[in-house]
């Protein structure tokens, strides 16, 4: 049986929420880099940033990315590997590189403004539903719904959604709700709510009901099913992967190689990397030493890297997508996650 003032089944009206999760926010909203303006620039940053990066892991990142490209403008005109050198250790690297695309595309064809609606933000490169909610939203009060890994738990909890949200349409549902949800007073405010409601109370596990300003009218709490609800998604299998990666030596300097465009990593540099079973002679180097093995964990891929190092047997062309550096260089360039870990061993050695 249902407890306390909810009707059964009821989903909760943006009345119902608006103003007790508004009041909660005001007292215990989180004090972000982002949340210190509301110009649509920043937070279009942050959300690109904080589509698959925790909100921890952002802050600094945020921070360093708006000074070194203020504006639109700034980023606009920078080199696309600047903009990957000051994303290195986020992942995910399209993002950055959708990012430049589309502060090219503003100041094309935009005079560097952000269009304010959903359908306009959306042409742009990169900016799917979820971001272009957050920007309209909280930079210019248009009532359009977010859904993100907290909003998604927090909606499926109130509406009592016990549906798996995996799934090419699992989402579907909760975007309705969402948009039924979003109040057309502060919906920016409203949107972040949610998800700091989310972050610090509705927790995937243990959520802190008796703390929760909206516990009265979510249909989980009331019929005891916040463990199940949201229901937990199919876990995806790793994929174990063996390579090896070569540094060449050639006077002083080694050989690092351009990820390719539909590579992961791509425009990344990093050392050239074969399947463990391939021959190295393609790339013309000597008998190889064992330097050492790393582990990098990548969507769903598990990836032993053994490290060899060899001398370059013969001088030959380069390709263009292949550069002799200098160890003390591969500080500036922008390298794959793996990469930079062994750019740090030879760093070590050769000091
Ligand atoms: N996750 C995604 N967007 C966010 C935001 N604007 N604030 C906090 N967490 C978020």
């Amino acid at each position: 049986m249902p407890k306390g003032n909810v009707k059964a089944a009821g989903i909760p009206s943006s009345r119902q929420i608006a103003r007790p999760l508004l009041a909660w926010y005001a007292r215990a909203r989180r004090d972000l880099p982002w949340r210190r303006s509301r110009d649509p620039y920043r937070v279009w940053v942050s959300e690109i940033m904080l589509q698959q990066t925790q909100v921890e892991r952002v802050k600094d990142f945020f921070v360093r990315f708006i000074a070194a490209f203020p504006d639109v403008q700034a980023l606009a005109q920078a080199e696309e590997h600047d903009v990957l050198r000051l994303w290195e250790g986020l992942g995910y690297y399209r993002r950055a590189r959708q990012l430049h695309a589309a502060a090219k595309q503003l100041l094309a064809e935009h005079g560097g403004r952000f269009p304010h609606t959903v359908d306009g933000l959306r042409s742009l490169p990169g900016i799917g539903r979820y971001t272009a909610g957050a920007i309209a939203s909280i930079a210019f009060d248009v009532p359009a719904p977010i859904v993100e890994a907290n909003s998604r738990r927090v909606i499926a909890r109130l509406a009592g959604h016990a549906k798996r949200l995996d799934g090419p349409s699992g989402d579907t549902p909760i975007w309705e709700i969402a948009e039924r949800l979003v109040p057309k007073t502060a919906p920016g405010r409203f949107n972040q709510a949610v998800m700091d409601l989310g972050a610090l109370v509705c927790t995937p596990e243990r959520p802190l009901c008796t703390a929760c300003p909206l516990a009265a009218c979510c249909v989980a709490n009331q019929t005891n099913r916040t463990a199940t609800i949201p229901m937990k998604a199919a876990r995806r299998e790793t994929k174990q992967l063996r390579e090896t990666a070569v540094v060449v030596w050639r006077g002083g300097r080694v050989l690092v190689e351009r990820r390719g465009p539909e590579e992961w990593w791509a425009g990344l540099w990093d050392f050239p990397r074969r399947a463990t079973s391939q021959a190295l002679a393609p790339l013309g180097c000597g008998k190889p030493r064992r330097l050492g093995r790393i582990t990098h964990t990548v969507t769903h891929h598990k990836i032993t890297l053994e490290i060899v190092e060899c001398a370059a047997a013969r001088a030959g062309r380069t390709a263009a997508n292949r550069a002799w550096v200098p160890v003390a260089k591969l500080a500036t360039l922008a390298m794959t996650a793996p990469g930079r870990r062994i750019a740090g061993m030879l760093e070590q050695t050769s000091r």
